[in-house]
């Protein structure tokens, strides 16, 4: 694929090409706000039974891009998949989010094993095998996994509200093996990856929501290496395919991140400036982002303005557009339409 001229505008600007009228698509494009969505999930009864029912999960991923026309599709699935696969017990319960059976120190991973993992995922490799033969030849399909760190904090919390104390916690203990839990999940996301890239994905997304709660010496311990780690297991069997990194709230050290881990394309959130990462992110690798999900939200004029701006800055170099981080269900649908149709006619 490498010396191959792709007609998707994704995959050229990932390779590191200015494309004038930039590729978009956005972070849980699938999702509560579509009522197509609703739908689905209300058939399927249960959240993972969503994931794993192969014909579901091909359903709603397909159904933003039906809606808006994005250049991505992103696989419908969740990254509590991985700690489901290794023998967690996970939960998600309507109004309460995920609720696993909590692991707090070395004994408690005995629990878990890698063994099952490719078995227990089948159907999601299945629904991406199927999603890889219904892309067009504009539209490239997106494979992901959360990062250990973040994978980890759920893991360890087993719910939301509580501070992240216990991960925190854990983690800054030495010698009481939370990097025998890191280690794993390095393991297990290259393992879900690589079966994910050889089902048909075309692009990963590596999803590091909770970056942002480490301290200088603890990021690169937590969130560099164990990325950088799962990277180079990835591209060692598919060099040429594209890593996209997500270390959402790490500020400054988004520089550090895209030299040390190998990423290809680094998503930004909201809170990072634009210029800045015009200077000193887009000449290391493509950039995507970063429009404030509040935004899409509101619409009206300051979506218009906030759209334009972000174009304006990030377009004269290799640039996706998205979100600085996942739709919202109080989205208004006919804000994403209004939102397409403004990249589309960029430059304008
Ligand atoms: O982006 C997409 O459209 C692909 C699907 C996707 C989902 N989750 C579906 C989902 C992706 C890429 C994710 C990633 C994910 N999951 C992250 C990282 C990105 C982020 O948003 O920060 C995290 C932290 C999770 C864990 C998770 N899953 C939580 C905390 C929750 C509950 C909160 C919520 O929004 O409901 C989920 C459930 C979930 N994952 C839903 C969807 C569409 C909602 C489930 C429902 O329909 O009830």
């Amino acid at each position: 694929m490498t010396n191959q001229i792709s007609e998707k505008k994704f995959l050229r600007a990932l390779q590191g090409e200015t494309v004038e009228c930039p590729p978009f698509w956005l972070m849980r494009q699938a999702g509560r706000y579509l009522p197509e969505y609703r739908k689905v999930r209300e058939k399927a009864g249960d959240f993972l039974t969503l994931c794993y029912t192969p014909e579901f999960a091909v359903e709603v991923t397909l159904q933003p891009l039906r809606r808006y026309g994005m250049d991505a599709a992103i696989l419908f699935s969740d990254i509590l998949v991985i700690p489901d696969g290794l023998g967690q017990k996970v939960e998600f319960r309507t109004g309460e989010g995920p609720v696993l059976e909590p692991v707090r120190n070395t004994k408690d991973l005995d629990r878990l094993a890698l063994g099952n993992l490719g078995r227990h995922l089948a159907p999601v490799y299945e629904a991406v095998s199927i999603l890889s033969e219904a892309m067009t030849a504009e539209t490239a399909l997106i494979g992901f996994a959360g990062a250990p760190w973040t994978v980890a904090t759920y893991m360890v919390e087993g719910r939301g509200g509580t501070g992240f104390k216990s991960a925190l916690n854990w983690a800054g203990r030495e010698g009481d093996g939370f990097e025998h839990l890191i280690e794993l999940l390095v393991e297990a996301t290259a393992q879900h990856l690589l079966a994910q890239i050889n089902a048909g994905a075309e692009v990963v997304q590596l999803f590091d929501t909770w970056a942002g709660l480490l301290d200088e010496p603890a990021f690169q311990r937590w969130v560099i290496e164990p990325t950088a780690r799962i990277i180079a297991l990835v591209k060692a069997r598919h060099a040429d395919v594209p890593v996209i990194g997500f270390p959402r709230g790490c500020g400054e050290r988004y520089i550090a991140y895209v030299k040390e881990t190998g990423v290809d394309g680094i998503g930004l959130d909201s809170d990072v400036s634009l210029e800045w990462a015009r200077d000193n992110l887009q000449p290391l690798c493509t950039v995507q982002g970063n429009l404030d999900n509040q935004v899409l939200v509101a619409g009206g004029e300051a979506l218009d303005r906030e759209t334009r701006r972000i174009l304006t800055v990030l377009s004269e170099g290799p640039f996706v557009f998205n979100l600085g981080h996942g739709v919202v269900p109080e989205t208004p649908p006919e804000n994403v339409a209004h939102l397409a149709t403004l990249i589309r006619q960029w430059p304008a």
